[in-house]
């Protein structure tokens, strides 16, 4: 990640960016947290100040909070561009425990934010239909009643109404960030405001990353965490690490990303993970709303917001034909491009073609095609060699994995200048003049250069909070120490509360279509199995 063209939504978590990759242990051992400790002592970097520009010197914090599990969702993130004024400087934790508060009752950067925050919030509300009526329909129940959750996620105006939605139906909280930039400053301030533990900004050093964890997460006499909500295994790492004891007190984590989950599988492979995990990671609705539907609609934004392109008429090709695949095909389709699809997988192709799109090699279109998009999971899709082919204007991004799909390394050689037309766009130029269009160096071109719908993230947060509600609740021996799927009730629950938005009705079985079907009319309607 280049940190020259730093901003908000260039730092979202990239879930899908990890998808493939193995366990990624922390640079820094969270076990080993420094400072303010719990026992009020403000810990070993106690009057060091970081200085202006610290972000960037840290190599390995950034490849700790971003290439690893804070580089890894971008499930939950926002982008207003309202948060970028105040990232330098001394951080919040260092002033307070300069003033003598170790164990303050919230950290941000600036708590006067709070009414320009709380708009931030009410806004992501209107948009956040699903989570909203879980919010009315279970706050006189309080199925979180005295449950207390450390939460590590991202702090925006979506999260927040997930947090504000797990206070109205009975938790207690205490919050941290789960991405050192992804803090939207003002958000944070309106939680604080409104009585919320939260320890989070934007620009956090990475002393201030886990410190900000550590105070969510360490036991005292007034706090027992018995619930996890995490996003990127942070939390559960260091509560593991640093408060074995305590950790054996949780009745359930909740976990949103793909690299935690993958963490979570490894702990019960290992037999350390002594309480149960849900993996809401891979629920049906959140899964489709991610990859097919919101990438469906943010590819165009992102070309269009990097480029100013035009769609009618030009030829794009889309390499990789699974769930993000066709969402990128149906939205350029509808916008009138011609549209070719590569694929490795017959059935995929044979989906392809029959929903009229034309499949072939790279390298057979790669001279005449004007946009190029690589959603495979995949690495070197798309080489040098491809690129050298490629006509002048061509357009190159990224919808799949990581940085991987492209070979934007390949293009580091001195032969070829590198000219930063914008931010996240770069022209790549050739000796001849022919110069190639490339978004965010090959990173997900939609997280860095557009913004994820709050819809998809009332999914997601409906999705965190019934699995919460679940295992909170589940009579002692439903859920063993080990990583499960959110219930396929739930999962369609979830679905079912975003419905009323688009004004659907459901059909319902009659008892004899039920007994037909072998089904309980309330559900689960499909097997575990069934694809959707
Ligand atoms: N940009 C985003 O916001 C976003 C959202 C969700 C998922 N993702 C990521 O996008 C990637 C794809 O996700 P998906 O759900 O579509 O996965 P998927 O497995 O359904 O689809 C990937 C497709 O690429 C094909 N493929 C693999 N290698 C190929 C190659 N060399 N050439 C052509 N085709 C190839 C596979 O056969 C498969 O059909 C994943 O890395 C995922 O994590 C991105």
């Amino acid at each position: 990640m280049s940190d020259a063209h730093a901003e908000p939504n260039q730092h979202r978590k990239e879930s899908v960016a990890t998808a493939n990759v193995p366990s990624d242990s922390p640079v820094t051992d969270p076990g080993q947290v420094r400072g303010g400790n719990t026992d009020g002592s403000a810990g070993k970097f106690e009057g060091q100040r970081v200085k202006s520009g610290a972000l960037k010197k840290s190599a390995r914090y950034r490849s700790r909070s971003l290439s690893a599990s804070s580089a890894d969702s971008y499930s939950s993130t926002s982008y207003t561009g309202s948060s970028s004024d105040e990232d330098e400087g001394v951080q919040p934790h260092e002033k307070a425990i300069a003033a003598g508060q170790p164990n303050p009752p919230y950290c941000v950067r600036n708590v006067e934010q709070h009414a320009f925050g709380r708009r931030e919030i009410q806004i992501a509300e209107q948009e956040m239909p699903g989570i909203m009526a879980l919010r009315a329909r279970a706050k006189d129940d309080k199925p979180l009643k005295d449950a207390k959750i450390v939460g590590c996620t991202h702090i925006n105006a979506q999260t927040a109404v997930l947090i504000e939605t797990l206070a109205a139906l009975g938790a207690t909280v205490r919050w941290a960030a789960c991405n050192i930039y992804s803090t939207q400053n003002e958000v944070a301030a309106a939680l604080a405001h409104a009585g919320f533990a939260i320890f989070a900004w934007r620009g956090e050093s990475e002393e201030a990353f886990w410190w900000c964890i550590d105070q969510c997460s360490t036991p005292t006499t007034a706090w027992q965490p018995n619930m996890i909500l995490d996003d990127g295994g942070d939390a559960t790492h260091l509560m593991l690490k640093k408060h074995a004891t305590a950790f054996k007190q949780i009745k359930g984590i909740v976990e949103e990303s793909v690299t935690g989950v993958h963490r979570l599988y490894q702990l019960s492979k290992a037999g350390k993970l002594c309480v149960p995990a849900m993996n809401v990671n891979d629920s049906v609705t959140k899964t489709k709303f991610d990859n097919l539907y919101s990438c469906r609609e943010s590819i165009i934004d992102a070309l269009k917001r990097s480029t100013d392109l035009m769609f009618g008429g030009k030829q794009a090709v889309v390499c990789g034909y699974g769930e993000v695949g066709k969402g990128c095909c149906q939205a350029l389709k509808a916008l009138g491009c011609v549209v070719y699809v590569t694929e490795i997988d017959p059935i995929c192709a044979l989906q392809a073609a029959m929903d009229g799109f034309r499949v072939v090699k790279l390298n057979e279109v790669i001279r005449q095609v004007d946009i190029v998009i690589t959603a495979t999971g995949n690495k070197g899709v798309v080489t040098r060699e491809h690129m050298e082919r490629m006509k002048n204007g061509c357009v190159v991004c990224n919808m799949g994995h990581s940085n991987t799909e492209i070979d934007v390394h390949s293009l580091r050689t001195p032969d070829l200048l590198w000219e930063r037309v914008r931010s996240q766009v770069d022209h790549i130029i050739w000796g001849n003049g022919k110069r190639i269009v490339l978004l965010a160096e090959g990173r997900l071109a939609n997280l860095c250069c557009s913004s994820l719908p709050s819809f998809v993230v009332s999914v997601t947060a409906a999705t965190q909070a019934l699995a919460l509600i679940e295992l909170y609740n589940a009579p002692q021996h439903r859920y063993k120490a080990d990583v499960y799927l959110l219930p396929k009730k739930m999962d369609e629950y979830v679905a079912s509360l975003h419905l009323p938005t688009f004004d659907a009705h459901l059909t319902e079985l009659t008892d004899e279509q039920a007994k037909y079907l072998g089904l309980n009319k309330v559900g689960p309607f499909k097997p575990n199995y069934y694809r959707y």
